[in-house]
């Protein structure tokens, strides 16, 4: 199968008052028609900084290097107008928080229609019938009257999946979702993972879903990379990396998770420790200062991410090779 998307060496650099840091740093990943691709790993470990960069939303004075092929063109390489086009209209972003992409002040008609009108050139009524269309698909309830409605009329999760119909409007063959539930209940959040799965089937869509969370990758991911400190410390087949994780970070982002089957006082087992800021990476393996199972040989050579039993796996150590 073709990918839809092939990033390679993906590297971003930000200015900051003491000089560049390195937020991602030599990230290859590629995402397939039709497939939800999960991005994962904690907090500052430059999963929105890696997406923003393929859209040109990086704040000014980044550098970005690398290759990030889509559609037979380096989005890496477009500029301006050319980008424009297809980072509106060919790839559909969703914000954790959905009023990052709403307007206060239009009517979600307006929000809809705008898109449209600019992008696929429709004119008002074409676009006023397509808009009911989209709220329909993202089951927002009376979707006519829903469009004289502004945005605080809204629930949190009404907002979000009218933010989805948006990034929808243009027909876009990607639809990149930064966090999209984590400001939702869990109730909400399954309702927007189900949506996202429908839409993945009924239209052909591809999906990079971006979470801390790996208990929200289990039920749609198809495939997952795991991202510390702006690398991909393993990445495989959603049911492989969830069942039999091999990377201790893996292991230990799903250990912190609470299990459904499990009493509902069972403790937690947080990752010790904090990922380290980009000022300051420590040399070897960068997970190696909180890994119980670091030896020596990770506190001086950086692992380097090969293939290993179905999956890419940074690791000198694999703890876990036979499957305890
Ligand atoms: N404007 C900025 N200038 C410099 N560093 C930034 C800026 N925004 C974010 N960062 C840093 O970039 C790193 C990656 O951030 P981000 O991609 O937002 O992480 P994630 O989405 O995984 O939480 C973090 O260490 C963060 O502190
Ligand atoms: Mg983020």
């Amino acid at each position: 199968m073709t990918a839809l998307l092939e990033v390679e060496g993906l590297r971003v650099r930000l200015p900051t008052p003491r000089g560049f840091a390195t937020v991602v740093d030599g990230i290859d990943y590629h995402v397939e028609p039709a497939q939800v691709f999960g991005v994962a790993g904690e907090s500052g470990s430059g999963k929105t900084m890696s997406m923003l960069a393929l859209l040109g939303l990086l704040p000014p004075g980044a550098v970005v290097e690398g290759r990030a092929a889509f559609g037979g063109k380096d989005l890496l390489r477009l500029r301006g107008r050319e980008l424009r086009a297809v980072s509106g209209r060919d790839i559909g972003m969703v914000f954790q928080d959905p009023m990052t992409s709403l307007h206060p002040m239009l009517t979600i008609g307006q929000q809809l229609t705008e898109h449209m009108r600019r992008h696929l050139g429709l004119g008002r009524r074409a676009a006023g019938d397509r808009a009911v269309e989209l709220l329909d698909q993202v089951r927002i309830p009376g979707p006519r009257s829903a469009l004289h409605a502004y945005p605080h009329q809204f629930s949190g999760g009404m907002r979000q999946r009218i933010a989805i119909a948006i990034a929808l409007a243009c027909g876009p063959r990607l639809l990149i979702a930064d966090e999209p539930t984590t400001a939702l209940d869990v109730t909400v959040q399954a309702g927007i993972l189900r949506l996202l799965d429908r839409l993945r089937r009924e239209h052909d869509l591809s999906v990079v879903l971006i979470t801390h969370d790996l208990a929200v990758m289990s039920s749609i991911a198809d495939r997952i990379s795991i991202f510390y400190a702006g690398r991909v410390v393993e990445s495989g087949r959603r049911d492989e990396l969830l069942r039999r994780p091999r990377h201790p970070y893996t292991r230990a982002l799903l250990d912190a998770l609470p299990h459904p089957e499990a009493a509902r006082d069972t403790p937690l087992v947080a990752i010790k420790g904090a990922p380290p800021s980009p000022q300051q990476i420590p040399p070897g393996c960068r997970y190696h200062p909180r890994c119980p199972y670091a030896i020596e040989v990770c506190t001086m050579d950086d692992p380097p991410l090969v293939p290993t039993d179905g999956r890419r796996l940074a690791c000198h150590v694999d703890p876990f090779a036979d499957g305890e």
